[in-house]
């Protein structure tokens, strides 16, 4: 499998930590140190459906191809305000696709997990040309009324996509489950019927925030050896980890783990915050259009999210800008 496209769409409205804090109990210098977020672009006039469109159309355009060429569609996202349908339903018919598309829900690992099936897709002969659209809005699971600052200040809206086809590029890839359901959940309310004694409430998200912290570097470590072990890959012969984009500090204890220098760890979530799924491929269209991703760069990602699920990637890139 390889990548032919990218693409990304952020909302317009930049939300600074100083503006945060007329809602939040929270400061500036705090988020700062604590997350390296300065700014998060939060959904106002545009819908994410909209910025799933965007994501989508500046991929395949970026990739040269008819939306008809598509054969299938797998869209990552953990909520929108559409239950049913799923929401590659409703962006494939905005963009021209005809194909089959479905979800998957698997947290901020959705983009590792999709280029998972994508490849197995291909690879069985059943999908020549697939599109890929992580969009995600997890500002909208935080509990904004009820001004909890341990969550809301982490979360930014995004999307990114990409195009991927036959090819030699992804060298080896590993996804992980381990039930821990307690250490980062959200539950939407549902309509209850009448044979039901309690009903579920609303829950906005709630956070073991040192829990994800742990379980995030610990299995992203692990995630990130095996597949630099499987595809026979020194970390010093690695040009670019791109990493979900949740904590600097995360960042920096897996660069510790790999012991490799800070150079080779591109970051935008100083400006985006966690988009969740959507990070990894909003920074890999960053650098391909910043024309920093060079034919022969060997690249790995690594992801991991609520569940608790991880995984990671090797990719020897072979796009020109
Ligand atoms: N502003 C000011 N103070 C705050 C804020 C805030 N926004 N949030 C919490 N605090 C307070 C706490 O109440 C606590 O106060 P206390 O000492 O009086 O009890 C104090 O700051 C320290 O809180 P800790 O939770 O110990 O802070 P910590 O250093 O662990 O940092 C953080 C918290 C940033 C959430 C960290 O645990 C973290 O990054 N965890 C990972 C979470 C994450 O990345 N989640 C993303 C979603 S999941 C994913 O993408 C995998």
């Amino acid at each position: 499998m390889k990548i032919i496209g990218t693409g990304s769409a952020m909302p317009e409205l930049a939300v600074t930590n100083e503006m945060l804090t007329e809602y939040f109990d929270t400061s500036d210098e705090w988020i700062r140190s604590r997350t390296g977020i300065v700014t998060r672009h939060l959904c106002s006039k545009e819908t994410l459906i909209d910025l799933g469109v965007e994501a989508c159309q500046k991929a395949i355009e970026n990739a040269g191809i008819d939306p008809k060429e598509i054969d299938y569609f797998i869209c990552s996202n953990v909520a929108n305000n559409y239950v049913t349908p799923a929401m590659s339903c409703v962006v494939q018919g905005k963009i021209g696709a005809t194909c089959p598309c479905f979800d998957i829900s698997c947290a901020c690992t959705g983009f590792i997990f999709a280029l998972d099936i994508a490849e197995s897709f291909i690879k069985a002969g059943r999908a020549k040309k697939i599109l890929i659209l992580c969009a995600e809005e997890p500002s909208k699971f935080c509990d904004w009324k009820g001004h909890d600052r341990t969550t809301s200040i982490l979360f930014g809206d995004g999307a990114g996509a990409v195009v991927v086809t036959e090819g030699d590029d992804l060298q080896s890839i590993c996804t992980a489950t381990t039930s821990l359901p307690d250490v980062l959940w959200y539950k939407h309310a549902m309509e209850p019927t009448p044979f039901e004694d309690g009903i579920e409430e609303h829950v906005p998200l709630q956070m073991d925030g040192k829990g994800v912290f742990r379980t995030a570097v610990t299995s992203s470590c692990k995630d990130v050896d095996q597949v630099l072990k499987e595809a026979n890959v020194n970390p010093d012969d690695v040009d670019l980890f791109v990493l979900h984009q949740a904590n600097f500090r995360i960042i920096d204890a897996i660069r510790n783990f790999v012991g490799q220098p800070a150079e080779k760890f591109p970051t935008n979530l100083q400006h985006y915050g966690n988009t969740s799924s959507a990070s990894i491929p909003i920074l890999l269209d960053e650098l391909h259009r910043e024309g920093k991703l060079k034919p022969g760069m060997q690249l790995v990602m690594s992801a991991f999210g609520a569940g608790f699920v991880s995984g990671a990637c090797c990719i020897k890139w072979s796009m020109e800008k």
